[in-house]
């Protein structure tokens, strides 16, 4: 008998539980003519702001052991350009519901952003990422305080029949906090992490590497991290939460589900190799044999009985 790999957000059901990740994969078109990206549970399209954003200047990626540092700065052509353009066309390429990942610096841009894509059809659930860390004097800011979580999240809530996923900040003292928080307020799910705050140094110029001089760490050497918050939202909070941080392989998909994740992303990863999605999705019926697994659903927050 063949394994069960379908999960389920907010009355969505996903073929399978793997999702590539915000800001990795664009709006899907160039991975669309790599394969068949239907294949796909879903993904998240790149951060989407009220206005058009140029990003921040280069260098913005460095290499890490074992990840990645990015100091992009949601460089995107505003929404509008994103939902009469991208969003209007996806359906030529992709056949199921997409996730809308969109920033802000202020409360009203982000209820802008969640008006518009109301009315699209082809999106599951809204992604609100309260905690880029490359963009000054917005976005963190609202994903480390309790209250501004609140608040946009009530705020979104408000103008959108769509499910609201709030995307949390690692960069927190305590994450289950802010989790908290935005459960009270409304939220349908939540999404962690994002990065983590990092930096490095270019040893002959003496300078930071990143012309940001900050960035987001990703990759392997997050996943202790982000499994651990995960773990502990888990315990915090009822509603579901979409894992990411540091997957990398069948095996990773399965741990973090069993921290308390009901589907994960998967981001740096797909940067390396733009057919790892594909590539795991076809190992984890097999992985989850190996572990006596026949319904993935069920291991959904297993470590913590
Ligand atoms: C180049 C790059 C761009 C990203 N852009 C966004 C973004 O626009 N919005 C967002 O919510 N997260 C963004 N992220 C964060 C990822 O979606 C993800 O939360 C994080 O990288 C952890 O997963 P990973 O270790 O698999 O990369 C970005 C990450 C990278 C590496």
């Amino acid at each position: 008998m063949g394994v069960d790999i379908s999960v389920s957000l907010s009355g969505l059901t996903l073929d399978n539980p793997v999702i590539p990740a915000s800001g990795c994969f664009g709006y899907g078109k160039e991975f669309s003519e790599l394969y068949d990206i239907n294949i796909l549970g879903s993904f998240s399209i790149k951060g989407t702001t009220k206005h058009p954003r140029f990003g921040n200047p280069t260098p913005r990626i460095a290499e890490t052991p074992s990840g990645m540092l990015n100091a992009v700065g949601l460089q995107n052509p505003g929404i509008d350009v994103v939902a009469t353009n991208h969003l209007a066309y996806m359906g030529r390429y992709f056949n199921k519901k997409v996730i809308a990942n969109i920033s802000g610096f202020s409360i009203e841009e982000f209820v802008y952003c969640a008006q518009k894509l109301d009315s699209i059809e082809q999106i599951g659930i809204i992604e609100v990422n309260i905690s880029c860390p490359n963009v000054h004097g917005g976005g963190i800011a609202f994903g480390t305080d309790a209250n501004s979580a609140a608040e946009v999240t009530r705020a979104v809530k408000a103008v959108t029949k769509k499910p609201i996923y709030i995307k949390l900040s690692p960069n927190v003292t305590d994450i289950t906090e802010i989790a908290v928080a935005c459960e009270n307020a409304g939220a349908d799910g939540l999404s962690l992490i994002n990065t983590l705050l990092g930096m490095r140094i270019d040893l002959k110029k003496r300078r930071p590497l990143l012309a940001n001089k900050t960035g987001g760490l990703s990759g392997p050497a997050v996943f202790p991290v982000a499994l651990r918050m995960v773990y502990q939202v888990y315990e915090a909070v009822k509603i579901p939460i979409m894992g990411m941080g540091g997957i990398s392989s069948a095996a990773d998909v399965i741990e973090m589900m069993m921290a308390g994740a009901s589907a994960v992303q998967i981001g740096a990863a797909t940067l390396k190799n733009p057919y790892i999605c594909k590539e795991i999705i076809e190992r984890l019926p097999l992985e989850a044999e190996r572990l006596r697994i026949t319904n993935l659903k069920d291991i959904i927050g297993v470590a913590h009985l």
